[in-house]
């Protein structure tokens, strides 16, 4: 499997999915990255407190780097997991006439029972919101593992 996710600033929520899913998969030979819509953050680690709430569980993000999502990250990924509406906005947007649904999704339709599909952006709040949505990503990584091994 070859699985990107993709935020808006590549420093909070996508860092933490490819984190905790390549820790998660580890022994199945995935690839895994992440990547984002706007460009704000580019070559920046993931933010602190994402990185804090991962390191907690052991997961070291802090090699990460923020890049842009391209329209070739189409081709070459089996799936572009979207944290939210306008981050799949932005991904049509950027991947123009090459855009298709069977390859683009919204992360959180791999929760069971899921309805509300915008994983909260942390950004703008304090470290219990990183909690949080270290949480939500942490159980959907578990639902994908579940889904795509082998
Ligand atoms: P992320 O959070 O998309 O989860 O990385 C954000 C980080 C930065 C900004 C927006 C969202 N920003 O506008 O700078």
């Amino acid at each position: 499997m070859k699985i990107l996710f993709v935020c808006l600033g590549n420093i909070c929520r996508s860092p933490l999915a490819q984190g905790i899913l390549e820790h998660k998969s580890s022994d199945l030979g995935w690839e895994i990255d992440s990547a984002g819509t706007n460009g704000y953050h580019l070559g920046e680690p993931p933010h602190n407190l994402s990185q804090k709430v991962a390191k907690a569980r052991g997961i070291d993000i802090s090699n990460q780097r923020s890049r842009s999502y391209t329209a070739a990250d189409l081709s070459h990924y089996d799936i572009i997991y979207v944290m939210a509406d306008d981050v799949l906005e932005d991904v049509k947007r950027i991947s123009g006439n090459l855009f298709t649904h069977n390859k683009v999704k919204y992360f959180l339709e791999e929760l069971p029972g899921q309805t509300i599909l915008n994983v909260p952006d942390p950004w703008y709040g304090d470290e219990d919101g990183y909690e949080e949505v270290y949480a939500l990503i942490d159980k959907t990584c578990d639902a994908i593992v579940n889904k795509y091994k082998k």
